[in-house]
């Protein structure tokens, strides 16, 4: 009986699907095609779904047929969230002190963050204007030393962890980690210029 209710339900949703995919390959629309760049050059990436997620999210990566346009966009959003990031970090810092933790470990894991995170920032500004000269060589030194801050940042807490196991749990390893798919798939993408 489940099976055939889920048939039942399965079948019409593909006929849609093949009518909808008709429709999109009769129309010689250059909307389409430029989606397709996003897709194509997100294949060259290691974390495919970040990158077709943060790309769109970006109204003009739709609309550029220009793959420097796309490396842009890329190190655009990988600074955001960086920025994002730092703030973020800033707000950990004053809810530890007004809840009047005086944890050191803690506290200097985050100093130290707060270090990371402006310099990755400062990266990946020069970055944008290596990309702009051309210099996709300086483009990967700065994208992976911003990449490597943020491991900075995640490794302090890891070291922690063996002095205090009350702190065992670093805040920003979601964080980290979203970053460093960033800032990788900005690497994968500026490469394809070379
Ligand atoms: C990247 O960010 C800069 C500064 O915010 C902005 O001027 C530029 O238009 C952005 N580039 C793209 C391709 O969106
Ligand atoms: C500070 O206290 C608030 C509310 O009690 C809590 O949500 C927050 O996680 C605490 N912050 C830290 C860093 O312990």
């Amino acid at each position: 009986m489940a099976s055939r209710k889920t048939f039942n339900l399965v079948l019409p949703i593909l006929l849609m699907n093949c009518f909808v995919q008709l429709g999109q390959c009769g129309r010689p629309h250059n909307a389409e095609e430029r989606e397709d760049l996003v897709t194509a050059t997100c294949k060259h990436t290691l974390h495919f779904q970040v990158c077709i997620s943060s790309l769109r999210s970006v109204p003009g990566s739709s609309k550029t047929s220009d793959l420097k346009v796309l490396a842009e966009i890329a190190l655009n959003l990988t600074t955001t969230y960086a920025a994002d990031t730092l703030s973020y970090v800033y707000q950990l810092q004053s809810s530890s002190a007004s809840n009047g933790s005086n944890n050191n470990y803690v506290s200097r894991c985050l100093s130290d963050c707060v270090e990371e995170y402006s310099e990755a920032i400062e990266n990946l500004h020069h970055s944008k204007h290596a990309l702009a000269n051309g210099d996709c060589d300086r483009v990967d030194t700065l994208v992976s030393a911003a990449m490597s801050d943020a491991e900075t940042c995640e490794d302090g807490f890891k070291d922690m962890q063996s002095e205090d196991s009350e702190y065992s749990n670093s805040p920003l390893t979601e964080r980290n980690r979203y970053f460093s798919q960033l800032c990788s798939n900005a690497l994968a993408i500026s490469k394809l210029l070379v």
